[in-house]
């Protein structure tokens, strides 16, 4: 089965950003990742909660909202309630990362835990057994455009042996750096979500790079 993409709007037109919706959603995209940033946790500021509730009545896509805060609590009823279909917390940025995914899951949204490039999966261990989502950042987090780290795809086969092992379904997604160059080796790894902004937004036809990574993640890979 071919791999979930999800087109990252932090490197939409905002001011056509239902055309770029739109579009994305056409070419076959079934996620639509929305980058919250606090300008706290990573450096920059993008948009905040309403911007999920302007976009729920607009597609059918899953809203998949990476949470990029510190003390993430304070947001996530609010991101539930606007109609964030997953909502994804990073490790780092609470002291109290099983709360957090909790109340996510009490709201009735699907429980994501998203690790830096500098955390190892241990780190999240102890929440595997009960999260949708993992979020494996391939970049640092905080900008569109930058070049995916190599070093974390070994992360992305840990938890897939761990999945394996532990019987458990989460879906494993990637983010940073996701392009035709670097998708089929997070593919291979075990990926099955596959965040990707600059590469689809920047340039022409980004419904034909929709088709492209969808292609790169239609290969059969047997696993030893
Ligand atoms: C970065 C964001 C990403 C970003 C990815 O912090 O989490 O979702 O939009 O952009 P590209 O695909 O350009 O690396
Ligand atoms: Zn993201």
């Amino acid at each position: 089965m071919a791999g979930i993409i999800a087109p990252s709007i932090l490197s939409a037109d905002y001011t056509n950003l239902q055309r770029d919706v739109e579009l994305v959603e056409k070419a076959g995209a079934q996620y639509l990742h929305i980058d919250i940033m606090d300008g706290n946790f990573v450096p920059a500021i993008s948009y905040g909660p309403n911007w999920v509730k302007q976009l729920r009545p607009e597609t059918d896509m899953v809203l998949d909202v990476h949470l990029m805060a510190v003390n993430p609590e304070k947001f996530v009823d609010q991101i539930a309630q606007n109609g964030a279909d997953i909502i994804g917390v990073h490790v780092e940025a609470t002291p109290h990362i099983y709360r957090a995914l909790q109340m996510i899951k009490d709201q009735g949204a699907k429980a994501e835990v998203v690790i830096n490039p500098g955390t190892p999966v241990s780190a999240i261990q102890p929440v595997l057994g009960m999260v949708d989502q993992v979020l494996v950042m391939t970049v640092n987090p905080g900008f569109g455009g930058q070049a995916f780290l190599a070093s974390t795809v070994d992360k992305i086969v840990q938890l897939d042996t761990y999945r394996t092992m532990n019987n458990l379904h989460f879906n494993i997604e990637v983010d940073g750096g996701i392009t035709d160059q670097t998708i089929q080796e997070t593919y291979i790894a075990g990926a099955n979500v596959f965040v990707s902004g600059s590469y689809v937004y920047d340039k022409k036809d980004p419904a034909a790079k929709i088709k492209k990574l969808k292609e790169l993640t239609n290969v059969s890979v047997v696993r030893d």
